[in-house]
């Protein structure tokens, strides 16, 4: 009798026992999305977050999550729910976020939310229920604040939808294709603060269904989105008459298709609506933005155009932006970004003269066009306090600098991303001006240009490779991306508090370097090319978090030479106290050991040091005609012109490269010594980035090979890129005298030189022997 209830429980186990999802964080966070669950898994009871979207799951029984009261998000989205038992959610009375969307489930059950008294965030987006609102279903979430709901089958809303939602701050609805909408269906008691609707073509077939939407959801009070539409004829945005009489004061039109004509009557429709900000976003128009002067009304309230992203079959046209600007009574703030904007004409910026904002990067402004733009400097938009024409084609600083002078309230100045090049000796900027952004503007030296006023200062994403400026005010300093060998000097900037030099090819700081900065309390240094020298890695683990926060993260520390270290983190680069203390340890043994012995020893090991190529290699052994070394920014060089090149010349060089050829698993010094023995030249691909940041490990890890020697002919050098002289850090002598007293082979940029190039490479690489 026993053994039959064991068996029968055994069964029930085996058929009902559920998959465990245990992958939980210490914030009992469980991850169980895209793991192919049929059911809702067994979780930990003290799961507080768990997301298993993304999984085949069809329904949520009534004990499925009963254990789980402490649940507060439960992401359930992209599985197969038909099936919501009522009492399913019983035990979540702490949940504040569900997502159901894009499920299969054909009903919405008010029985479901019974218990969710703590829900702020519903997404039912996406399913296939048709219907909406017979009962009022949220009628129990009177702590609700964002609802997202509707789908491509849902045809019907019905009044009450929004009964007892008190609380609701934001709603999304999508109804591409709805056939009937009951008036009053989206009233709630307080006005919501942002709708957005997405209703595809229903404004073309059936403007007066949308009326009754509109009206519904128009109020001062409510920000009003509408996405996915085609607005392409007159009728087309009749309804949008609402809007107007609504009295909306923000409205956002997005991704929307539309045409010429259709924007004549949208200006028509909404003429002396209270709407004070408009925003555009994502739009194809039809059309070259000449907009029919029919309308007499204005628009007194306007105060914020935002334009993003128009693709126009025509440029946008000056009367465009001139009709536009005639609309705005007392417009503060225009953008129009990324919208093929290839002029703004002056009388346009007449007429927005008491603007303080204007933004219209992402365009096609040139230097001739942007003179017209400012009105030729005449200091016309003289309230502008923020102006960004980045992402254009702008070429001359000095000119810029001209057209801005007598903007007296300019204060933020964004130019980045244009094609300065140089920077004059002298501008002429407004004296208002604090925030300068020159980032990514190909500069390669920074000059007294730049105004003593700014506090921030972005130069990233530049060739700079030193700043000799001083600037007292600045707070903000951005560095990064640049090819800075040596930290800047703090004494230039007594006051900058945060610094960035990220992705430059810094060797090492030090606790002066930092110590000459007056104020500084963020550093972002990460990712240069560090040389873990015993100070260097005593100083980073030790001192650099007591001087300031590295906001960028230890992590991004990495050492990029001596050799054994490189890519690891300067934290977990472990140097052995003989390697920091070579010479007092080295002493010290010598005057406690005896004479010979001593002698012994530092024989045999100046003798591993310098451990020396035969010098009659035998010819069996030089299995390579030579060994390439060549930095990895160079990489791409190397391996798609040289080698190709040389493996395929008749007869074929025979190359050694230490990405290929290298044994894995020895010592990288080791192979390197190795490749060199066995190789009958060595190849030095030498670019300006290679000379200043890396030749310094170079030096390092072959001082002990006679091959940088000057006299020494087994090298061969090609020059990448001309390469000054005077670049070359000091501190290189010995390559400082091989390229003074070696040829090299220069890298043609022409075309019709190469060929004489690869002859002499070939020559000089080929075997006096064969
Ligand atoms: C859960 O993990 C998946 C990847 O398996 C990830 O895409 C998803 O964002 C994670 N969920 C959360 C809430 O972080
Ligand atoms: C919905 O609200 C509007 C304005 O808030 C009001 O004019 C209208 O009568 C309401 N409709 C219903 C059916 O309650
Ligand atoms: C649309 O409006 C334009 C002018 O605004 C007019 O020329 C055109 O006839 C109108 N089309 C329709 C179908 O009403
Ligand atoms: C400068 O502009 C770049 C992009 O052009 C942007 O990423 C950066 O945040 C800007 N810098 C500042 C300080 O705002
Ligand atoms: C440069 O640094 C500033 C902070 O000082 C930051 O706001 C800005 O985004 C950075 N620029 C870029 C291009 O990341
Ligand atoms: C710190 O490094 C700088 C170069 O960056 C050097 O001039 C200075 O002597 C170093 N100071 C100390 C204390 O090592
Ligand atoms: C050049 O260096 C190689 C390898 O280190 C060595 O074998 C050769 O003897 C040297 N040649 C001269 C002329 O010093």
């Amino acid at each position: 009798y026993m053994s039959i209830i064991t068996f029968f429980t055994w069964i029930h186990v085996l058929t009902f026992q559920r998959r465990n999802c245990f992958q939980c964080d210490t914030n009992h966070f469980c991850n169980c999305s895209s793991q192919n669950f049929l059911q809702v898994p067994a979780v930990p009871e003290n799961v507080i977050d768990l997301d298993i979207s993304f999984n085949n799951i069809e329904s949520v029984e009534k004990t499925d999550l009963s254990l789980c009261s402490e649940l507060e998000i439960l992401y359930m989205q992209e599985n197969k729910l038909k099936r919501i038992h009522d009492e399913a959610f019983r035990s979540q009375s702490n949940l504040v976020v569900l997502d159901l969307s894009f499920n299969k489930l054909e009903n919405i059950a008010s029985s479901w939310f019974h218990d969710l008294k703590s829900l702020k965030h519903l997404n039912l987006l996406g399913n296939l229920y048709t219907t909406l609102g017979s009962k009022s279903v949220f009628q129990y979430l009177g702590n609700l604040r964002t609802l997202k709901l509707g789908n491509l089958l849902l045809k019907k809303v019905e009044k009450n939808l929004l009964t007892g939602l008190t609380q609701l701050d934001e709603m999304t609805f999508i109804g591409h294709n709805l056939r009937s909408y009951e008036k009053g269906s989206f009233n709630t008691t307080r006005p919501i603060t942002a709708i957005s609707l997405s209703l595809n073509g229903l404004f073309q077939e059936n403007p007066s269904l949308v009326s009754k939407i509109l009206r519904d959801v128009s109020h001062p009070k409510t920000s009003l989105t509408i996405r996915d539409a085609l607005l392409n004829t007159n009728d087309s945005m009749q309804p949008l008459e609402e809007v107007r009489k609504g009295g909306t004061a923000r409205l956002t039109l997005q991704n929307i298709s539309t045409t010429d004509e259709a924007v004549t009557s949208l200006l028509k429709v909404l003429g002396g609506s209270p709407v004070s900000y408009i925003g555009v976003e994502d739009i194809q128009l039809r059309g070259e933005g000449w907009w029919e002067k029919s309308w007499r009304a204005r628009y007194d309230n306007l105060s914020t155009i935002f334009v993003r992203n128009v693709e126009i079959q025509g440029f946008f046209t000056f009367s465009s932006m001139i009709q536009l600007a005639f609309l705005l009574k007392h417009p503060q703030a225009v953008s129009v970004i990324n919208c093929t904007v290839f002029v703004m004409p002056c009388i346009t910026s007449s007429l927005l003269k008491n603007i303080e904002y204007l933004d219209l990067s992402k365009n096609l402004l040139t230097d001739v066009t942007i003179q017209e733009t400012l009105c030729y400097g005449a200091g016309v938009m003289h309230h502008l306090n923020t102006l960004n024409v980045s992402y254009n084609s702008l070429k001359s600083l000095q000119l810029m600098s001209k057209l801005v002078t007598r903007l007296r309230k300019l204060t933020f100045l964004d130019i980045s991303h244009n094609d300065f090049r140089t920077m004059p000796q002298k501008c002429d900027w407004p004296e208002s001006l604090r925030f300068l952004n020159l980032s990514a503007t190909k500069l390669y030296r920074a000059t007294p240009c730049l105004p003593v006023s700014l506090t921030s200062l972005d130069l990233s994403e530049n060739d700079l490779t030193v700043f000799h400026l001083s600037l007292p005010n600045l707070v903000e300093l951005n560095l990064s991306g640049n090819r800075f060998l040596h930290f800047p000097d703090g004494g230039r900037f007594p006051r900058v508090n945060v610094l960035l030099v990220q992705r430059n090819t810094l060797n090492v700081f030090n606790k002066s370097d930092l110590m000459s900065f007056k104020h500084l309390q963020y550093l972002e240094a990460g990712l240069n090319n560090f040389v873990c020298s015993c100070e260097f890695v005593t100083f980073f683990k030790g001192d650099v978090d007591h001087l300031v926060t590295l906001r960028d993260g230890h992590d991004n520390y990495v050492c990029d030479s001596p050799f054994p270290l490189r890519g690891q983190t300067v934290d977990s680069a472990q140097l052995s106290v003989f390697e920091c203390h070579m010479i007092p340890a080295v002493s010290i043994l010598c005057s406690m050991i005896v004479l010979t012995l001593v002698l012994f020893g530092c024989v045999t090991l100046i003798h591993k040091l310098h451990r020396k190529p035969a010098v009659h290699r035998a010819r069996e052994n030089l299995r390579y005609d030579a060994f390439v070394s060549y930095s990895q920014r160079d990489a791409e060089w190397v391996e798609e012109i040289l080698v190709p090149k040389l493996e395929s010349a008749q007869p074929p060089f025979a190359l050694c490269l230490h990405e290929r050829d290298f044994r894995p698993g020895r010592w990288i010094v080791d192979n390197i010594i190795d490749s060199i023995e066995k190789s009958h030249r060595t190849l030095f691909v030498l670019s300006q980035h290679f000379v200043t940041s890396e030749w310094c490990r170079y030096e390092l890890d072959f001082s002990h090979f006679r091959i940088v020697d000057e006299h020494n002919d087994s090298a061969v050098l090609i020059l990448l890129e001309p390469i000054a002289k005077q670049t070359i850090p000091k501190r290189f002598c010995k390559l400082r005298k091989i390229m003074n007293s070696k040829t090299y082979l220069e890298w043609p940029q022409e075309e019709e030189r190469r060929k004489e190039f690869w002859s002499n490479l070939q020559a000089a690489l080929k075997r006096e022997d064969s």
